[in-house]
């Protein structure tokens, strides 16, 4: 049995709006991925495949290689040349694993991910062979039409909102990607969906993750991050 940790940071952070990606910011004395990177270093998985753009290849190559070689970051096996879209990085990732049983699809941007998390979601992806971190949604959540206006409350008890990891058998993602990559994919926005267009009768396993789970997207975030792991 191989299990691998795919940690996305091929992304540019638009929304962030910094010079430097978002994943690779300061994050209270390291970059932002770094924090990731350890949460699946001191977890269950056997190999990390880290995916980063082109841009900043030899940046991860040279930081990875010192941690590498310090037993920081020891489980990191490869790093990859990521996509445009996240489903590109993700796809890139899942070509160049040949040997593994389950794959843990991360957002690099997600810093407050814990060993916890990971392992249960290991334990669950064992047994249902897709499931995915996420929360049940706290808000009160509208449907609203083209002007803005409110269509439907939707029920509040059945919304979950998603986080990552999100974990699958290695060929069925990998078969899901496979048929995706040769349509629309326009409407893709997590990993999970390319599972659920691949086989809308697949039943992936909702895992309970934690409302810190969040993803750096804005600068509030980070600033909301900054105050958790001082924590
Ligand atoms: N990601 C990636 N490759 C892409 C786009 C995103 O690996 N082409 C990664 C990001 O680095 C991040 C995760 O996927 O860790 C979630 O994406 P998101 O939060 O949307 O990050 P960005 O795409 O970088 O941000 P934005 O959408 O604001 O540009
Ligand atoms: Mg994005």
């Amino acid at each position: 049995m191989k299990n691998y940790g795919i940690v996305l940071a091929a992304g540019k952070g638009k929304r962030m709006g910094s010079k430097i990606s978002k994943q690779f910011l300061d994050l209270n004395g390291k970059p932002l991925f770094f924090y990731a990177l350890e949460a699946f270093e001191n977890s269950d998985v056997d190999s990390v495949i880290v995916v980063c753009s082109a841009e900043y290849k030899d940046y991860c190559e040279n930081v990875l290689s010192i941690y590498k070689e310090e037993k920081t970051f020891s489980k990191v096996e490869k790093i990859v040349v990521g996509g445009a879209e996240r489903y590109n990085s993700v796809y890139n990732a899942l070509k160049e694993i040949s040997d593994a049983d389950y794959v843990l699809i991360h957002d690099g941007a997600r810093p407050m991910i814990t060993k916890d998390i990971i392992n249960r979601s290991l334990s669950e992806v064992k047994k249902h062979k897709a499931c995915v971190v996420a929360v049940p949604v706290k808000d009160t959540i509208k449907e609203a039409d083209s002007e803005d206006y409110i269509n439907k409350t939707l029920d509040r008890s059945s919304l979950w909102q998603m986080q990552t990891p999100q974990s699958f058998e290695y060929k069925l993602i990998a078969q899901a990607y496979e048929n995706a990559m040769k349509s629309d994919l326009s409407a893709i926005t997590d990993d999970a969906m390319v599972l659920e267009e691949y086989d809308p009768s697949f039943k992936i396993k909702l895992v309970m993750g934690d409302y810190k789970n969040l993803k750096v997207t804005t600068s509030e975030d980070l600033e909301i991050a900054k105050v958790f792991l001082k924590s």
